[in-house]
C-alpha cells in the first residue's frame, strides 16, 4: 500500500484540473517547470496583499513582518538541504544564475592559467557556459569526461581525467535531457581525494529525491525552485561556509555592504554578501512554502510512486513501433526522451498537444548530449510527483494517433 495518494495530491495542483484542445490536460513537462500548490500560491498571495515591503531596510511593521518571511524561507530551505547553517543558503535567480555566481566570485579568485575544469558530456548549457567564460578570462582548461551509450557516465574516463591540476568539478545531480542520475556522492569523493571543489547542478536533482547536502559533501549545490514546485525566477545557491565567506562579491549595490565610502567599501558577510540589490522576496517566500509543501509528504513514496509511473510509460513506449528511447541508464528518474522514425520532435509535439498532452521537443538547453546521442532534438516527456499511469496511457494514445497521421 503507497503512503502516497496521488489522486489527493492533484488536488493540491490548480492547474492540472484544465482542457487543453478540448481534453483534460495531461502535463508531461515538469522538467521545463512544474506546476504549484495551492500553498505555493496562497503563500504569494498573502504576501502581496497583507505584507509587500522591502527586507533588510525598514523598522515599520510591514518591514519587518516581510523579514521575518523571507529569512524564515531561508531556513526552511536550510533545513529542507540539512545545511548546516542557513548563511549557506544564498537566494538567487535559478540555477543558471547559482552557477554564474560561482564562476566568476569563486572562479576568478581562484582559477589560474592552465588550471582545469572538468564537466560531463550531460551537461545543461548552464553549468557548460558559465565555465566558458571564466576560462576565457582566466586561461583555465575545460575538460570534458565522456558518457556511455545508455547516457550514464564514464566513470573510468572521469576519473582518469582528474588530475593536480583540476580544481573544480561541475556536474548534473540528474540530467534534464536523459533522466540520468549521477553517482555524485562518489564523483565528489574522487574530486576531494585530488584537491577539487565539486558543484553539483540540482535543478534535476531535487524535484525527484531527497538531498542532503552534508550527506552529500558537496561544495555547491544549485537549484531551481520552479523546477521544486516553487515559483520562477528563485533559486538557491547552497555553499559550504568557509567558501562562501573566502569569495569575494561578484554583483554589487544595497544589501551586501557593511560600510560604503568612496575610499573603501566592506562587504556583509554571505549570503547577504552575495544577494545585492532588493532580492526576489515574494519568490523566496514562495520557495518556502513549497519545501513546506514538499515536507507533507512521505517522500519515499513519493519517488517510488514515480519510479512506478516512469517504468510503466517506458514499457508502453517501447511497445510503440518506431519509437527509439534515448537515454536508458539504469536507476534514472524522471524523464523519457524519445524519437520516433520519420516524424520531427517538433511535429510530433504539436500533434500531442492536439491531444492535450504537453511535452517538451527540441535539444534542452544540451546541445552537447544531442550530439553525443547522435541526434538533433527529441520528444521529452518528464514527470513531476502529480503524474499518473492513466497519464502514461493517454501520452501512448496519444502517440499512436498522431504517428497514424504522419504516416
Ligand atoms: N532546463 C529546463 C528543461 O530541461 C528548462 O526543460
Amino acid at each position: 500500500m503507497s503512503r502516497f495518494d496521488v489522486e489527493a495530491a492533484r488536488f493540491d495542483f490548480p492547474t492540472l484540473h484544465q482542457k487543453v484542445k478540448g481534453k483534460d490536460l495531461v502535463y508531461l513537462d515538469s522538467a521545463a517547470t512544474a506546476h504549484k500548490p495551492k500553498l505555493v500560491i496562497e503563500t504569494m498571495r498573502r504576501f502581496y496583499q497583507m505584507d509587500n515591503a522591502n527586507v533588510h531596510r525598514g523598522v515599520h511593521e510591514l518591514s519587518e513582518r516581510a523579514t521575518l518571511s523571507y529569512e524564515g524561507a531561508r531556513r526552511d530551505i536550510q533545513r529542507y538541504l540539512n545545511a548546516a547553517s542557513h548563511r549557506e543558503i544564498v537566494f538567487t535567480r535559478g540555477t543558471t544564475e547559482a552557477i554564474n555566481l560561482v564562476s566568476n566570485a569563486w572562479g576568478r579568485a581562484n582559477l589560474h592559467e592552465g588550471d582545469e575544469i572538468l564537466l560531463t558530456w550531460m551537461e545543461h548549457h548552464s553549468n557548460i557556459v558559465p565555465w566558458q567564460l571564466i576560462a576565457e578570462a582566466t586561461g583555465a582548461v575545460i575538460k570534458v569526461a565522456p558518457i556511455h551509450d545508455d547516457g550514464s557516465l564514464d566513470m573510468e574516463a572521469f576519473e582518469a581525467l582528474l588530475g593536480p591540476r583540476t580544481r573544480m568539478v561541475a556536474v548534473a545531480h540528474v540530467s534534464n535531457a536523459l533522466g540520468t542520475v549521477n553517482p555524485v556522492r562518489r564523483i565528489i569523493e574522487l574530486a576531494h581525494a585530488h584537491g577539487a571543489l565539486v558543484l553539483v547542478d540540482g535543478a534535476q536533482g531535487v524535484p525527484h529525491m531527497r538531498v542532503d547536502v552534508q550527506a552529500l559533501g558537496a561544495d555547491f549545490y544549485a537549484l531551481s525552485g520552479h523546477k521544486l514546485y516553487g515559483p520562477t525566477g528563485i533559486g538557491v545557491l547552497y555553499g559550504r561556509l568557509a567558501l562562501l565567506e573566502a569569495m569575494p562579491p561578484w554583483q554589487g549595490g544595497g544589501d551586501m555592504i557593511r560600510v560604503v565610502t568612496f575610499e573603501k567599501t566592506e562587504y556583509a558577510p554571505p549570503p547577504a554578501r552575495f544577494e545585492a540589490g532588493t532580492p526576489n522576496i515574494s519568490g523566496a517566500i514562495g520557495l518556502g512554502a513549497a519545501v513546506r509543501y514538499l515536507n507533507t509528504l512521505d517522500f519515499d513514496a513519493v519517488h517510488a510512486h514515480e519510479l512506478d509511473v516512469l517504468r510503466y510509460g517506458t514499457a508502453l513506449l517501447e511497445q510503440i513501433p518506431g519509437v527509439r528511447i534515448v537515454g536508458t541508464a539504469e536507476g534514472k528518474v524522471g524523464v523519457i526522451s524519445f524519437l520516433v522514425e520519420g516524424v520531427h520532435p517538433h511535429d510530433l509535439g504539436t500533434a500531442l498537444d492536439m491531444e492535450g498532452v504537453a511535452v517538451r521537443t527540441g535539444h534542452h538547453c544540451a546541445q552537447p548530449v544531442m550530439q553525443r546521442m547522435a541526434v538533433f532534438a527529441t520528444t521529452r516527456a518528464s514527470l513531476g510527483l502529480y503524474n499518473t499511469r492513466e497519464d502514461m496511457d493517454r501520452l501512448a494514445d496519444a502517440l499512436r494517433k498522431s504517428i497514424e497521421v504522419f504516416r
